[in-house]
C-alpha cells in the first residue's frame, strides 16, 4: 500500500496572514470552504495549498520565516502579487464568476480584462501542486476560484487522482453562457475524476451546460470525455457537529450565553451571522425586521436583532456600496424605532471568536438565514449543532443549498418582506413544545451528516471514479 497523503488546494488557505512591519498575524480565514475543511485537514496529514491573503512585500528572510510558520500548519503559500490579487481574486473570481454562478446577471461587470490572470494564476496553483505531488496522494481542488486547475493538472498528471468540488450554486445554462469563457471553464472542470456539488439542482444544471455548450452528455452521475470516465456527485457540506456541541455545552460557554440573556432580558434575540456579502440578503432582511416592528407595535422594545457581518472582499466595489447600504439602514431603522433605553439592531461589523459565536448561537431565540442565493450556508448547520439545549428556531431561505436538508426550518422567500416578517412573527410565537420538535429533529440530521462524513464520502466516491477512470476494452 501506498501511503497516500490529501492535497487540498484552494485559494483561500484556513489561515489568513496579516503583516504590521514584519510581524505576522496569523488568524482563522472566514467563510464556510475554510472553517468546514480545517477539521479534516488536521486530521489528514496531508497538505493545503492556497494563498494567505495579502501579506504585504516582504523580504526574503521575511518570506522564509513566514513559510516556516505555515509549514507547521502543514500549509503551504502561494503569494499573489497586487495585480493577481487585483484581477483574478477581486476581479475575474469575485467581480465575474461570484455573482454570474449566484445568477445575479445585474452585478456582472459590462466588461471583463481579467481572463488572462484568471487562467494565469491557475496555472500557478496547478504548478505548485505538480511540485509537491507524490505519486499515491490524492487531489482535491475546492471551488470557483480554479475551475481550470484539473485541467491543467491532468496534463501533467494524467493518473492522478483529481477531485473537484464547487462551494457555491452552479447556475442555468442560460445564465453560466453569459460567460464568455464557458467552454473553457467546463473543459478544465472535466480534467477532474470526480466533480462534486452540494445538491442535485446545481448537478443537473451542470450536465445541462455540458450538453448544451459543450455538446457532452452526460448520464446522471457520469460522463465520458476525451477518452475517460468521470463522475458527477452530490455531496451536501456538513459541519463539526460533535465539537459545536460540546464547545456549546461547556460551562464557559453556558454561563456566557444566561449572561446575555439576562443581560438583555426580557427581550428576545433575532440572530443573523454572515460574510458582508450582497448574496446573503441582508438589507432585504433588515427591511423585514423594520416591516415586523411596524405590523407588530407590541413587539417594540421587546426585541432586539443582532447581526455579525464580517468584513470580506473589501476591495471590490459592490462589497464597498453594500458595506454602506446596510451601514445607512441600520442607522434609519434605529433612528426611527430606537428609544433612550432600547436599541433594535445591534450590528457588529467585525469577525468574533468561535466562542463568541457559539455563546450567541446558544443565546438567541431565532436565527435568521436569509440569503438570496447561497451555494449551501454553514451557518444554518452551526446554530443547529449548538442548540444542545434543542430550543432555538431557524428561519431559512429557500434560496439556500441547505434547505433541501434542513425541512424542519420555517422556509422564507428572501425577496419576499412581507412573508419574512410573518416568518420572524411565526419564529418568535412558535410554542416550546413546537420548537423542540423542529431542533431536535434538525438536529439528528445535523450530526448524521457531518464534515467527517462528507469528507469521507466524497473521498470514497473519488477513489472509485479513479479506479474507473479508463473505458474498459
Ligand atoms: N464565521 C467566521 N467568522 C465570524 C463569523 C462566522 O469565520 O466572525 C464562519 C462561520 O462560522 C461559518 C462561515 O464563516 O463557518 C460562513 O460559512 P457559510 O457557509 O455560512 O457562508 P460563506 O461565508 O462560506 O459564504
Ligand atoms: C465562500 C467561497 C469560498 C471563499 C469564502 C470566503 O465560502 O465559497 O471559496 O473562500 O467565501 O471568501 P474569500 O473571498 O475571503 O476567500
Amino acid at each position: 500500500m501506498t501511503t497516500s497523503r490529501l492535497l487540498i488546494v484552494s485559494n483561500r488557505l484556513p489561515v489568513t496572514v496579516s503583516s504590521d512591519g514584519g510581524e505576522f498575524t496569523v488568524s482563522p480565514s472566514a467563510g464556510g470552504l475554510a472553517t468546514g475543511l480545517k477539521g479534516p485537514h488536521e486530521q489528514s496529514g496531508g497538505l493545503w495549498i492556497g494563498w494567505p491573503g495579502d501579506v504585504g512585500n516582504l523580504d526574503d528572510a521575511q518570506r522564509a520565516s513566514l513559510d516556516e510558520k505555515l509549514a507547521e500548519l502543514r500549509t503551504v503559500p502561494l503569494y499573489l502579487d497586487q495585480e493577481e490579487a487585483s484581477r483574478f481574486y477581486e476581479g475575474y473570481s469575485n467581480g465575474l464568476l461570484w455573482p454570474l454562478f449566484h445568477s445575479l446577471v445585474d452585478r456582472i461587470p459590462l466588461e471583463s480584462r481579467d481572463w488572462e490572470v484568471y487562467r494565469s494564476v491557475n496555472q500557478r496553483f496547478a504548478d505548485l501542486t505538480v511540485a509537491h505531488y507524490r505519486p499515491g496522494d490524492t487531489i482535491w481542488v475546492q471551488d470557483y476560484q480554479l475551475m481550470l486547475v484539473p485541467g491543467m493538472l491532468r496534463e501533467r498528471l494524467p493518473s492522478a487522482t483529481i477531485g473537484f468540488f464547487l462551494h457555491i450554486p452552479f447556475p442555468s445554462s442560460e445564465t453560466f453562457r453569459v460567460l464568455p469563457r464557458r467552454q473553457e471553464i467546463l473543459t478544465g472542470l472535466l480534467g477532474a475524476d470526480l466533480i462534486g456539488f452540494h445538491t442535485f439542482a446545481y448537478l443537473d444544471l451542470f450536465t445541462r451546460s455540458l450538453m448544451r455548450l459543450l455538446g457532452v452528455e452526460a448520464e446522471v452521475d457520469r460522463v465520458r470525455y476525451a477518452g475517460r470516465n468521470l463522475r458527477l456527485g452530490v455531496f451536501p457540506m456538513g459541519i463539526d457537529a460533535a465539537r459545536f456541541s460540546s464547545v456549546s455545552s461547556s460551562p464557559e460557554i453556558i454561563a456566557a450565553s444566561a449572561a446575555i440573556r439576562e443581560r438583555i432580558a426580557p427581550l428576545r434575540i433575532l440572530l443573523g451571522v454572515d460574510r458582508m456579502d450582497y448574496t446573503k440578503g441582508i438589507p432585504r432582511r433588515f427591511l423585514a425586521f423594520e416591516r415586523l416592528l411596524e405590523k407588530e407595535p407590541e413587539l417594540r422594545g421587546k426585541v432586539e436583532f443582532v447581526q455579525v457581518a464580517v468584513p470580506s472582499r473589501t476591495s471590490v466595489d459592490a462589497y464597498v456600496a453594500l458595506k454602506q447600504q446596510v451601514d445607512e439602514l441600520v442607522g434609519r431603522i434605529n433612528g426611527q424605532y430606537g428609544t433612550i433605553t432600547w436599541t433594535p439592531i445591534r450590528y457588529l461589523y467585525r469577525s468574533i471568536p468561535e466562542a463568541q459565536l457559539i455563546t450567541l448561537y446558544r443565546a438567541a431565540d431565532v436565527m435568521l438565514v436569509t440569503p438570496v442565493r447561497d451555494g449551501l450556508n454553514l451557518v444554518a448547520k452551526e446554530f443547529i449543532a449548538s442548540r444542545v439545549d434543542d430550543d432555538g428556531v431557524l428561519v431559512l431561505s429557500e434560496l439556500a443549498g441547505a434547505a433541501s436538508e434542513l425541512g424542519e426550518s420555517l422556509r422564507v422567500n428572501p425577496y419576499d418582506i412581507d412573508a419574512t416578517a410573518e416568518a420572524m412573527a411565526t419564529a418568535l410565537a412558535l410554542s416550546p413544545e413546537d420548537r423542540k420538535a423542529r431542533m431536535s429533529a434538525l438536529r439528528r440530521r445535523v450530526h448524521a451528516h457531518d464534515v467527517h462524513q462528507w469528507v469521507a464520502h466524497f473521498l470514497r466516491a473519488l477513489d472509485d471514479a479513479a479506479t474507473q477512470r479508463e473505458p474498459v476494452g
